[in-house]
Parts: structure tokens; C-alpha cells; sequence
């Protein structure tokens, strides 16, 4: 049927796990785990959930009125208490909680104990604010141990935190303040990129001065002699910490009260306010963390995330926190000062766990493979990649660099759904592109635009058939916006992403649904395409397009950056045209290629390709408040 998505990329490669790898997983057997998730799913969540603490328990475990969703029915608890002082409580007071390197390798290492102390005082000093329950606070700060404090001190009172990317402009920043209606923003004088200095306290007065609901701005200063803070509205963190007592019960709260808004544009359109909640967060990001990277307490887990994205939130903060991990979080970018800061920092704090993007992959295979070879990678155990499609290209380059034998978890989940949803288990044999199977007590499908389940290999759109504990409960301010996820297709949770089903029922993503290509009655998904143009030596980037084609509806447009050292020519336009060829067949191989020296992407490293359609075809940009640069 021409409505469904042709699939072209063959790919046959399997890696079977390791002894080691085996050794002591907490999930052994993928199979038989994920049946007995799905039998009975309720039961599973219900399960996991009584590995944390509740203040008081619920009276159901679900309650589901299409499309609204309530977990833990009744039950109150608190995810800062659950992070904090679950483990303050153990042996955990002691143990490392976060270790920070600033770019200029400045480095902070908290334990489970300060970091609870240092929630508190900022709990109290937020209520002497006024900031009470409900209250919306906006953190606008770099990748600093401040902004995980801030997060969870505002958890702990019941306040409800909107995390804002420090590298997002003053309009943007206003525009998300306003719709939150904050009361309170969290920011620093400076933030560092790549040794520059970024002024966020400027950023933020011009944001400020056009949001009427802010009362107060507190700034943390990273640089002396100090900016000037406009008394009473203006506050120095340490200032507002110092007096402030180190205990701060955390605030019993229902299970379904909201934790925070997270603004995500996704690569199109006006921002939305994805609201996740205490309880149901909680277990999701809790249970993914600990079976996803199979965590164990020596772990040293480093995710190069901010907790500007929904990443941060669920993988630096949150996940690993509920579990006890040390986590390493490092500011900066991964080719500065050198294309060897992460595996640098890999060997100095001996990582075990490395969560990362296939955009930060591809950029670093750009500078070779000589670069990890730099360095001892031998603590390595786990590894993790999220955002995009991983083409195999990329996949196979990141497990030869870290040494051939650690299994890498290609995560395939978004801001609306809180927690991974599509992923392998360290156990699970691996198909480098494939985000393999879904989460226990996760049931996921391809279908038609009708919802009807296809046959495996015929692409088209990924679906999740029941609510889960962890998926977003609204969007603030506009439940119409939220009802749109469930009910595009009847009766399930549309992503908005196009993927299809093999034989063993691994999942391949696609792409997102809204740049499919239409080829001659073919219909592509650009992951494919751009997969096999990376796989071509000379290419290091690759976006596509569909351009509007009087005879074959539209012809595709490729916009690639070439690897350091290659030189264009057309000789080499032509034998990468060759390589699309062989990989996929003529209906792929693209009619124009242009070498170009950057993509647009948003701030989190996704390729906006809209912007390059719009661009190529005179278009009116549409909202680009969330490009990079
Ligand atoms: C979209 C969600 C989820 C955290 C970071 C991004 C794409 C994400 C994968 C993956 C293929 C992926 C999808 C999804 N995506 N992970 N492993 N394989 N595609 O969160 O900004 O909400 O983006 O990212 O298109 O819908 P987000």
C-alpha cells in the first residue's frame, strides 16, 4: 500500500552478548522477563514501584480514562526524598553522588549526604521566598551542580520547576517564562561554550523585564569581582543559602502532582509544556536506569547530556539519582579543548557507563579514531546512545573505539514519554541501527495510519498500545495539544516517528513521520538515506530533503559536511551517489548533493530539516528559536 513507508536498508550484522556482560545482569533473559511484563503490566509497574518509598500507598495501581492517565491512585510521595534521603539514610551518606568538571577543569565532587544538605537549604531558602507548592520556577542556569540543587530542592517542596537550556535566547527564554508563569528564575552570571564566555544574567534581565509574574531572580556568580544584583529583586545564591538550615522535610505529595514543565519544540513548531508528575516519573526513570545500563553501585555513570533536555532530567538527574549511582557530568563540548575530552574524562574518572548522541559520535569520528586510542577506555562496561537514529556507521565506529566488546544500548524514547521506551538490555543480541525490543511492561507496534499492525519489514508509523507510569500527563495549558498524541491513531500513543518491525521484531527508526520523502510512489525515511550517505569513507554528516518533482512528486536533496581532509570534487559527489546506490537502490540515490559546512540543529543536536526545505525552497523560516547558533 503507497501509504505505507518503504524499508531499503538491509542490515544483517547480529553481537551477541559477552560472558561478561552476562555475568551478572540484573536481566538475564529478555524473553521470558518482557512476557511476564505484558501479561500482566500493572503488576510489573506496581512491582518496581515497592523497590522505592511511599508516604502512603495507593489504592490502584492505574486509572485510565482515554487519553488520561493517573498512576499510583492515591499514593503520596516525593521524588527528591526518594533521590536523597532514601540513600542518606544507608551507607549511601558517604558514597559519591556527583562528580562536575567544568570545561576549565574545575572539579566538584559531592556526596549523597552534601548533595541532600545543599537540596535543603535551598528548599528552605525558596519557601522564605514565598515559593510554595504548585509554584512554577524557572532554572535558566549552565551545566553547573547548582542546577541538579535547584531541581530537586524545588521537587522537595512540591514546586514545579521548568528547566530552560542556557543557551537559549532572551525570546525564547521569555516566551517559556511567561507561558510557565514563574514567579522565581535560577541563573549565573556566565555560562562557558567552548571557552567563551556566555552572558546569561544579560539573557535573563532582558527575559525578565518582559515577564510580569517573576518576583525574584537569584544568580549564581561564577566570576569575581561579581556582577551588580539589584537589591531586593536580585539575589546571590550563596547569599541566599548561607543562613538557611541543612533539614527540610520533603513535602508529602500526591503521586500524580506535577514535578516540572519541560518546554520541547521537538524540530517544529511553537513550544510545548510537557508536564510529568512525582509518582509514576519516578518509577519509570528508576527501573530504565537500572535494567537499561544494568547499574550496579561501583558504577561510574556519565551521560554528556544538560539537564537542559529531557536527557538531563531523566538520565543525569532523576534515574540515577533514585539509584544510588555516581554520576559524572562534565561541562562543555566534546571536541574542546581536544577531540579527546570524553574519552579523557573516561580514563580519569575510570567511567564505567557512557550515555551519549549519535551527533557527538559522528563529530567525533570526523577526528579519527587515534583519538580514543589516546586513552584507557578499559573501565568501560555499558554503553548508551539517544536522540537520533544511530546509523550503523556510527554504531560500529563507537564500539570499535571503546574496545569491541561493550554493548551499546541505542535508547529510543522522547520528552513526552519521561522513559526509555524502545531499547536493548545488555543482554539482548545487538543489531548496530536497531533500537531493538521494547522496555518490560512496554507494548509497542508499527502500524497504518488506521492503527492496523503491519507485516514485518513494512515501515510505517511506531505506536505504544497502553499508558505507561512514566509518559507525560499533559501539556501545560493546553490539554487539546495533549489529546492530539493519542488520538491521531485510535486507540494508542502516536510518536510522530516512522519505523519499522524485522523478523525478530527489532524495531528500526526512520524518522520522524513529517519529513518522509515521496519518491516516485515510494515513500523514505530520511534515516535511511542519510545512514547510507555517512556510510560513504569521505562523508561525515548528512541531512536529506524532498523537493517538489513535477514527474516523481519529489526528488531528494542531500546537504552533506565532508570529513576533515576530504575535498570536493565530482568525481566524489558521483561515487558517493554510488554508495546510495549499493546501499539501498536507485529510488534513494539523490539528485542533488551539496557539500555544505554545517547543518542547522536544534540546541540538543538534532538536524532541523525543515529549515533546510524551507530554505531551499524560499520558504518562510518558521519558528527557529530553538536552532543552534
Ligand atoms: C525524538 C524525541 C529522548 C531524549 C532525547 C530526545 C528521536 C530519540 C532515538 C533513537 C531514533 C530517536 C525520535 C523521537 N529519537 N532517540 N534511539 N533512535 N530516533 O528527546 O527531543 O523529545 O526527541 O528523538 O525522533 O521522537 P526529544
Amino acid at each position: 500500500m503507497s501509504e505505507n513507508i518503504d524499508t531499503l536498508l538491509k542490515e544483517s550484522r547480529v553481537y551477541q552478548p559477552t560472558a561478561q556482560t552476562k555475568a551478572a545482569a540484573h536481566i538475564q533473559d529478555y524473553e521470558s522477563a518482557y512476557k511476564k511484563s505484558i501479561a500482566d503490566p500493572e503488576g510489573f509497574w506496581a512491582t518496581v514501584a515497592k523497590e522505592l518509598e511511599w508516604f502512603s500507598p495507593w489504592t490502584k495501581v492505574l486509572e485510565w480514562n482515554y487519553p488520561w492517565a493517573k498512576w499510583f491512585v492515591g499514593a503520596t510521595c516525593n521524588i527528591a526524598y526518594n533521590c536523597l534521603d532514601r540513600h542518606v539514610k544507608t551507607w549511601r551518606k558517604n558514597k559519591v553522588a556527583i562528580i562536575w568538571v567544568s570545561e576549565q577543569d574545575q572539579e566538584r565532587v559531592i556526596t549523597y549526604g552534601e548533595l541532600y544538605r545543599q537540596v535543603n537549604r535551598c528548599a528552605n531558602a525558596l519557601k522564605k521566598l514565598g515559593i510554595t507548592k504548585g509554584d512554577r520556577v524557572t532554572i535558566y542556569l549552565p551545566k553547573v551542580p547548582e542546577q541538579i540543587v535547584a531541581m530537586l530542592a524545588c521537587a522537595r517542596i512540591g514546586a514545579i520547576h521548568s528547566v530552560v537550556y542556557s543557551g537559549f535566547s532572551a525570546p525564547a527564554l521569555a516566551n517559556r517564562i511567561q507561558d510557565a508563569e514563574a514567579k522565581l528564575v535560577i541563573t549565573a552570571d556566565v555560562g562557558f561554550d567552548r571557552g567563551k564566555v556566555l552572558n546569561l544574567k544579560t539573557v535573563v534581565d532582558q527575559a525578565v523585564a518582559n515577564s510580569p509574574t517573576v518576583e525574584r531572580v537569584v544568580v549564581l556568580r561564577r566570576q569575581t569581582p561579581g556582577v551588580a544584583l539589584a537589591a531586593p529583586k536580585e539575589l546571590d545564591w550563596h547569599d541566599w543559602l548561607k543562613n538557611e538550615k541543612a533539614v527540610c522535610e520533603a513535602e508529602p505529595l500526591d503521586a500524580e502532582h506535577p514535578l516540572y514543565i519541560l518546554y520541547t519544540s521537538g524540530t517544529t513548531g511553537k513550544p510545548k509544556g510537557v508536564v510529568h508528575v512525582h509518582g509514576g516519573y519516578m518509577v519509570g526513570t528508576y527501573i530504565t536506569t537500572k535494567y537499561v545500563f544494568d547499574l550496579k553501585e561501583d558504577d561510574v555513570y556519565f551521560c554528556v547530556a544538560d539537564p537542559g533536555w529531557v536527557t538531563g532530567h531523566s538520565y543525569i538527574v532523576y534515574g540515577p539519582l533514585l539509584n544510588g549511582a555516581t554520576i559524572l557530568t562534565a561541562e562543555g563540548k566534546p571536541d574542546y579543548p581536544t577531540p579527546g575530552r570524553w574519552w579523557d574524562l573516561i580514563e580519569r574518572y575510570g567511567v564505567s557507563i557512557f550515555y551519549t548522541t549519535p551527533t557527538a559520535i559522528r563529530l567525533l569520528m570526523r577526528y579519527g579514531e587515534d583519538w580514543p586510542k589516546k586513552y584507557d577506555l578499559s573501565s568501560l562496561r555499558v554503553l548508551g546512545s539517544v536522540g537520533e537514529p544511530i546509523n550503523p556507521e556510527a554504531w560500529e565506529w563507537f564500539h570499535r573505539a571503546t574496545g569491541g566488546d561493550k554493548p551499546i544500548m541505542d535508547t529510543w524514547w522522547q520528552t513526552e514519554t519521561g522513559s526509555i521506551m524502545i531499547t536493548p538490555l545488555p543482554t539482548v543480541p545487538l543489531k548496530p541501527g536497531s533500537a531493538t525490543r521494547p522496555f518490560l511492561g512496554i507494548e509497542a507496534d508499527v502500524v497504518d495510519s488506521a492503527g492496523n499492525s503491519l507485516p514485518a519489514n513494512a515501515g510505517g508509523f511506531a505506536v505504544i498500545k497502553k499508558p505507561w507510569p512514566a509518559m507525560m500527563r499533559t501539556i501545560y495549558k493546553d490539554p487539546e495539544r495533549y489529546k492530539t498524541y493519542w488520538n491521531t491513531i485510535p486507540n494508542c500513543y502516536t510518536a510522530g516517528d516512522i519505523c519499522h518491525k524485522d523478523e525478530d521484531g527489532y524495531m528500526w527508526f526512520m524518522g520522524r513521520a513529517d519529513d518522509v520523502i515521496k519518491v516516485a510512489g515510494n515513500r523514505l525515511g530520511t534515516a535511511e538515506v542519510e545512514s547510507a550517505l555517512v556510510s560513504h569513507h569521505a562523508v561525515a554528516e548528512a541531512a536529506v530533503i524532498g523537493k517538489p518533482h513535477k514527474l516523481v512528486g519529489e526528488s531528494i536533496k542531500a546537504f552533506i559536511i565532508l570529513k576533515q581532509g576530504e575535498v570536493e570534487s565530482p568525481a566524489l559527489i558521483q561515487s558517493i551517489k554510488d554508495q546510495v546506490m549499493t546501499e539501498l537502490g536507485k529510488i534513494a540515490v539523490p539528485s542533488e548533493i551539496d557539500i555544505v559546512p554545517s547543518l542547522p540543529k536544534t540546541r540538543s543536536g538534532k538536524i532541523m530539516r525543515r529549515v533546510l526545505k524551507a530554505k531551499e525552497l524560499g520558504q518562510d523560516l518558521g519558528d527557529i528559536s530553538t536552532i543552534e547558533d
